[in-house]
């Protein structure tokens, strides 16, 4: 199976402050791949890392590049905080520009947006800005922009975060007949047991356990040692 994500012996430090250490996994093409930890465990550094938005030691080769504008094209994402992606006066807005960067016309871009904020939930807020929303609206409008831009890789940080729980079954539903590569971080063992294989354990800034997702989030001792239960 072709490796689309490879991250060999990464390291890094804000400033004196070391968050990850000596960090080495890999995602396969089509693969649903978790990664769990306790808050302050280095989750979402390790994810910006992989987008190029911090730099380590190390390696890191998204689709076989160092992460960068080119490679990142290709990968989806959802932040843990939906503020930094959607800005635009309006929702339908943020879901358009995407896609006229990729070169749709213009009134297919809007209807696309339309109808993707319409699979959210979310069709009567298309005119709003996302400010205007609730934080669990905007984290869905959040998903609905990734979504959007066909990614071959999706990376979600706490996607169910603020999610009621119809909106979780629904991302459960979607994220599984997705076929892209996944990356999924999230606290919510049942949702990460749902939507991933295999499951990488991060505990300050190391992994500590990696193994398929069922045995993973039922090893009690693993997860109370790690902060998670
Ligand atoms: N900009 C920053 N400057 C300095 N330290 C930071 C910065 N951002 C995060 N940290 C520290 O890095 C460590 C890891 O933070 P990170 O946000 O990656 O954790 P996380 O696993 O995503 O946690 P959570 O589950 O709460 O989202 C924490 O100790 C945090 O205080
Ligand atoms: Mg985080």
């Amino acid at each position: 199976m072709k490796t689309i994500l490879d991250v060999d012996g990464l390291s890094f430090a804000y400033g004196r402050k070391q968050v990850l250490v000596n960090i080495n996994f890999s995602v396969s093409e089509g693969e649903s791949l978790g990664l769990l930890g306790a808050n302050g465990a280095g989750k979402s550094t390790l994810l910006w890392c992989l987008l190029g938005l911090l730099r380590g030691e190390g390696s890191v080769r998204v689709f076989g590049e160092r992460p960068g504008a080119s490679a990142c094209r290709r990968v989806g994402v959802v932040f843990q905080n939906p503020e930094d992606q959607l800005f635009m006066p309006t929702l339908a807005g943020d879901l358009t520009l995407p896609q006229l960067n990729r070169g749709i016309a213009p009134e297919q871009a809007r209807a696309g947006a339309v109808e993707a904020l319409g699979s959210a939930g979310l069709a009567a807020c298309a005119g709003e800005p996302a400010m205007h929303l609730s934080l669990g609206q905007r984290k869905r409008a959040a998903i609905a922009l990734a979504l959007i831009q066909r990614p071959e890789l999706l990376i979600l940080d706490e996607p169910t975060s603020e999610l009621d729980g119809g909106s979780v079954r629904h991302l459960v539903d979607l994220l599984r007949r997705l076929p892209v590569s996944k990356l999924i971080t999230s606290h919510q063992l049942e949702f990460l047991a749902k939507v991933t294989s295999r499951i990488v354990v991060l505990h300050e800034g190391r992994i500590v356990a990696e193994g398929p997702a069922e045995a993973i989030v039922s090893n009690q001792e693993l997860l109370l040692r790690c902060g998670l239960i």
